[in-house]
């Protein structure tokens, strides 16, 4: 990934990182689609530090944990709102029988889930589906 690919996934983890630091979600924060959290400015939200971890082997996967790390990990680490934490077996048990690939289309299209609810793309729409589906398989390989 090319820095200037890196900077917008960047700015926008830390609009979201702001946003999950709140425990409801901001009424900017549109669900699902969260185009208006994508173009927020990015306003005074600390910036987060990602996990210091040897990148994945696999290429794919190790693209997942970037894209994972600047676009889901400020709920997905945290268990905000009920998200399945990565590394989790129990969180994800009932979950990964269905697949990664439907998992991936739930992450691109959002979701209200039992737990909470799952904005499209993390709120980032500028991610690609493909992109999405490698931090879903980052998720999943971390779950397994
Ligand atoms: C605003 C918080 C938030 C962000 C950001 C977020 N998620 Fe989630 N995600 C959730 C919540 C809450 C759930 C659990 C919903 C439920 O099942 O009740 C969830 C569930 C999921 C699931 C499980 C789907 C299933 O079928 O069980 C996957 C996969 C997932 N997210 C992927 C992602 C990916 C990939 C990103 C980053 C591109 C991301 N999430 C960013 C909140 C978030």
């Amino acid at each position: 990934m090319t820095t200037r690919q890196f900077l917008p996934l960047f700015a926008a983890s830390t609009i979201l990182l702001g946003a999950c630091a709140l425990e409801k979600p901001p009424a900017k924060l549109k669900f699902p689609d969260g185009k208006e959290n994508a173009a927020a400015p990015a306003a005074a939200a600390p910036a987060a530090a990602p996990a210091a971890e040897a990148a994945p082997a696999d290429p794919k996967i190790a693209a997942g944990k970037a894209v994972y790390d600047a676009n889901c990990a400020g709920c997905h680490d945290a268990g905000m709102m009920g998200a399945p934490k990565p590394g989790d077996k129990a969180g994800w048990a009932a979950r990964l029988p269905q697949g990664v690939e439907v998992m991936a289309k739930k992450a691109v299209t959002g979701y209200q889930g039992k737990a909470g609810m799952m904005p499209a793309k993390g709120g980032n729409a500028q991610l690609t589906d493909a992109e999405v589906g490698s931090a879903v398989a980052f998720m999943v390989e971390k779950s397994k």
